[in-house]
């Protein structure tokens, strides 16, 4: 993996230079394989299970795509410092691997003993994770806890067959997403998330940047943008378009996802 974008001088707080595509953009390459997984919560989960479900492992480092999304982790963590931060993670386009990556970068900060990781799926068009993960979202997931003033966050985290990684599934799936993701309520979730807890990392698997502004939405909630670009599938001109969605400051770089 390369790691143009966040080096040394980048570390801690200060604003990242903007990234451009042709250039220092590049934050790493994941290259298609299947990563695995051997541990689980509450019950452990069968390698085969673990495979199903495109996850990477903790004792799996020798493996490339572990490797790549450690070193990815790492880099966050340099630039988020001691505190605990929100990372949003969203396609140029459907089908660059978004998803994938939000939810083996979830993994890879759980690896770590002493955080937690939660993964929220906010795309309410498409919501994926609950099936990758195969998550029974029974009490709803976001979007029902947007729209119901009763129910509790915890009501709709889940334990995934990850230790220490939680779930919030997208819910009840919404063609138009409205103020859902403006609201007050989904400011005050993310940021009690951030806040309460300085041991656990936050993740958003948001839709793909082109097609709805959800994404950049999004991004107001976040600390960082990773940008996830399938390698092939989308031009230059094109992820440098959905850069500019984002504020410089925030964006980590662009992840380039050789999906099978
Ligand atoms: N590097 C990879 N190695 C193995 N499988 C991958 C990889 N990248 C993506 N996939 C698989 O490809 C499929 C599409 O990926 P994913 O759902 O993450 O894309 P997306 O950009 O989030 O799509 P959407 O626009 O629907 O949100 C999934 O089944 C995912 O597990
Ligand atoms: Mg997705």
């Amino acid at each position: 993996m390369t790691a143009k974008t966040m080096n040394k001088q980048t570390r801690q707080r200060a604003p990242l230079a903007p990234v451009t595509a042709d250039s220092a953009g590049v934050l790493g390459t994941v290259p298609a394989g299947h990563a695995i997984s051997r541990y689980a919560e509450p019950e452990p989960l069968p390698v085969r299970k673990l495979e199903e479900r495109r996850l990477i492992h903790r004792h799996d480092w020798v493996r490339v795509q572990a490797d790549a999304f450690r070193e990815l982790r790492t880099r966050l963590v340099e630039l988020g410092g001691e505190r605990s931060f929100v990372t949003l993670v969203a396609s140029v386009a459907p089908g660059c691997g978004g998803s994938f990556v939000a939810r083996n970068l979830a993994a890879a900060f759980a690896f770590d003993e002493s955080k937690k990781a939660l993964l929220i799926d906010c795309n309410a068009r498409h919501p994926s994770q609950h099936t990758a993960l195969e998550v029974e979202a029974t009490g709803g997931g976001l979007m029902d806890y947007l729209d119901d003033p009763s129910l509790d966050v915890g009501d709709v985290v889940y334990p995934t067959g990850v230790p220490r990684l939680g779930l919030i599934p997208g819910g009840r799936v919404r063609e138009i997403t409205g103020e859902a993701f403006s609201s007050f309520r989904m400011r005050a979730m993310t940021d009690s998330l951030r806040g309460l807890y300085n041991d656990r990392y936050v993740i958003l698997d948001g839709p793909p940047v082109q097609g709805s502004p959800d994404a950049r939405i999004l991004s107001e909630l976040a600390d960082f943008v990773v940008l996830v670009a399938g390698y092939g599938r989308v031009s230059t001109a094109a992820v440098e378009k959905a850069m500019a969605s984002f504020p410089s400051e925030k964006l980590a770089g662009v992840v380039l996802n050789n999906s099978p």
